[in-house]
């Protein structure tokens, strides 16, 4: 009798860890939790049914099919995007993202995927016509961007917005003298802009930095980091990322010299 439930109490256990070892390898699949701030076209762009759609959302889904991993998408402010990420509340910080030396104390980022660079839009009756006329002007920026760390440092007089279609409209209602943004942004923002207003914004032609955008991840990420660049590196070369921009219409410049 002893034996018999010794053996069945054995068999049991076995059931138990097999049971426990099958669930645990079909829940096992990665969920990549990404933060981003979708209101920055055509990296990310928010579309009617509420979804989040553009050129990074592109990459992340190549990389999660990749690596095996589901890709969820948590939105929010800029401004919210790298602390989640440092505090741990989400894997990466997907937002069209610039590598800074201050940011990099406090964030682990992937191999750069393309450059960007600051633009200055102003409306067409502007007496600003570059960088040089900026001086002592009011600009508006979004909160927490490299363009707002740019423009306090050049000692603009700079008017933060936490969304940057707010940004926009301190320029068409006339509260600042100039937006500050990122190139393809400020492109893609002005064009769907004067869709409705013809000839209403003018983006100066002269990029005032060179901004190498990528992923963020927590300081203590180094393997999955790792892993991500490695396929980024793949995407790279084999024209991936250009194919990408090409489908969202936008102009690609590559980190690779
Ligand atoms: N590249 C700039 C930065 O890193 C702006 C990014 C803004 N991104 C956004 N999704 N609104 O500061």
């Amino acid at each position: 009798m002893k034996k018999t439930i010794a053996i069945l109490l054995a068999l049991a256990m076995i059931l138990a860890l097999c049971a426990c070892g099958s669930g645990s390898s079909s829940s096992a699949k990665k969920t990549l939790t990404i933060a981003t701030s979708p209101d920055f076209p055509p990296f990310e762009n928010l579309s009617g049914d509420g979804s989040v759609y553009g050129i990074e959302i592109d990459i992340m889904n190549k990389i999660c099919e990749e690596l095996g991993w589901e890709l969820k998408i948590e939105q929010m402010d800029f401004d919210s995007v790298l602390a989640g990420v440092q505090a741990g509340k989400f894997d990466a910080g997907v937002s069209g993202i610039t590598v800074t030396e201050g940011r990099q104390k406090n964030a682990l980022f992937t191999d750069p995927y393309c450059l960007a660079a600051q633009a200055i839009v102003v409306t067409a009756d502007s007496p600003i016509k570059g960088k040089a006329d900026l001086d002592g002007k009011k600009v508006s920026v979004q909160t927490a961007t490299t363009a707002e760390e740019f423009c306090m440092a050049a000692g603009y007089d700079v008017s933060s917005f936490a969304a940057n279609s707010d940004a926009q409209a301190a320029l068409t209602t006339g509260k600042v003298d100039a937006w500050v943004i990122d190139d393809l942004t400020a492109a893609e923002m002005v064009k769907v802009y004067n869709e409705a207003n013809p000839g209403a914004l003018v983006i100066l032609d002269e990029p005032m930095t060179t901004e190498p955008y990528a992923f963020a991840f927590n300081l203590k990420d180094t393997d999955t980091v790792a892993k991500v660049n490695e396929v980024l590196k793949k995407l790279i070369s084999d024209g991936t990322i250009a194919a990408i921009f090409e489908a969202n219409e936008a102009p690609y410049t590559s980190p690779l010299k």
